[in-house]
């Protein structure tokens, strides 16, 4: 399946990801994992994204569509993938549709994280991830076994530069001026599946079974 996640900062794409990637075995491109890589390894890419990233404003379009194009090549990635945190403008929606086109495939559903504003900030701020695997815990809503290290390897938990109550306002002002616009655009194309993003994570991934086996 080809699929999208949109929803705001902290609405749980992230955490569903890994789930719908193992049992639909799909490759997952997240452009904020994949920026921040990039900003870490200080590449000529991540420099150009950090200030806009720390800021929590949108990176440009030409620079997340180059690193899309790129990675939708991997072999992997040519029977199916799940977009997370691409498209985020209407701009990179009507890039993605010519990448398609030029593929002959379409799209298949845009899942949409709903979620009130009110509930983001005590989830962002809560956050803590596992740098190298991805994996994600929340001191009140999932915690680890162990305060502060991996489940998997033991290894320390940070904290993203960007999940400050400050610049959440900003990245929640991103989502709502330039990515809602995005989800009027597919749904257009009648393939926006609206999940209740506010319940707990295991109902959220009924929803998305639900979504996917239908
Ligand atoms: P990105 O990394 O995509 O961040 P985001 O969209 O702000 O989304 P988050 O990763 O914060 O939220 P999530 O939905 O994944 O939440 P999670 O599942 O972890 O982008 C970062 C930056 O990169 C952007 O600001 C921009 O600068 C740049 N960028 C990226 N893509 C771009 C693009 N296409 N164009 C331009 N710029 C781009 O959950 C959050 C927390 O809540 C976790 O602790 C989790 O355990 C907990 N949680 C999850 N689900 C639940 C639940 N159901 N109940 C309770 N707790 C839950
Ligand atoms: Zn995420």
């Amino acid at each position: 399946k080809r699929l999208i996640l949109i929803g705001p900062p902290g609405s749980g794409k992230g955490t569903q990801s890994p789930i719908i990637k193992d049992e639909y075995c799909l490759c997952h491109l997240a452009t904020g994992d994949m920026l921040r890589a990039a900003v870490a390894s200080k590449t000529p890419l991540g420099i150009k994204a950090k200030e806009a990233m720390d800021k929590g404003e949108l990176v440009s379009d030409d620079l997340v569509v180059g690193i899309i194009d790129e990675a939708m090549k991997k072999p992997s990635c040519q029977k199916g993938f799940i977009l997370d945190g691409f498209p985020r403008t209407v701009v990179q929606a009507q890039k993605l549709d010519e990448m398609l086109d030029k593929q002959g495939v379409k799209v298949d559903k845009v899942l949409n994280f709903a979620i009130d504003d009110a509930i983001l900030e005590e989830r962002i701020t809560g956050r803590w991830i596992h740098p190298s695997s991805g994996r994600t815990y929340h001191t009140k809503f999932a915690p680890p076994k162990v305060s502060g290290a991996d489940d998997v390897t033991g290894e320390p938990l940070i904290q993203r530069k960007d999940d400050t109550a400050a610049v959440l306002k900003s990245r929640l002002e991103a989502f709502h001026k330039q990515t809602e616009p995005v989800i009027d655009y597919y749904s257009k194309k009648s393939i926006v599946a609206n999940l209740h993003a506010e319940k707990p994570p295991k109902e959220v991934t009924s929803e998305v079974e639900k979504v996917l086996s239908s």
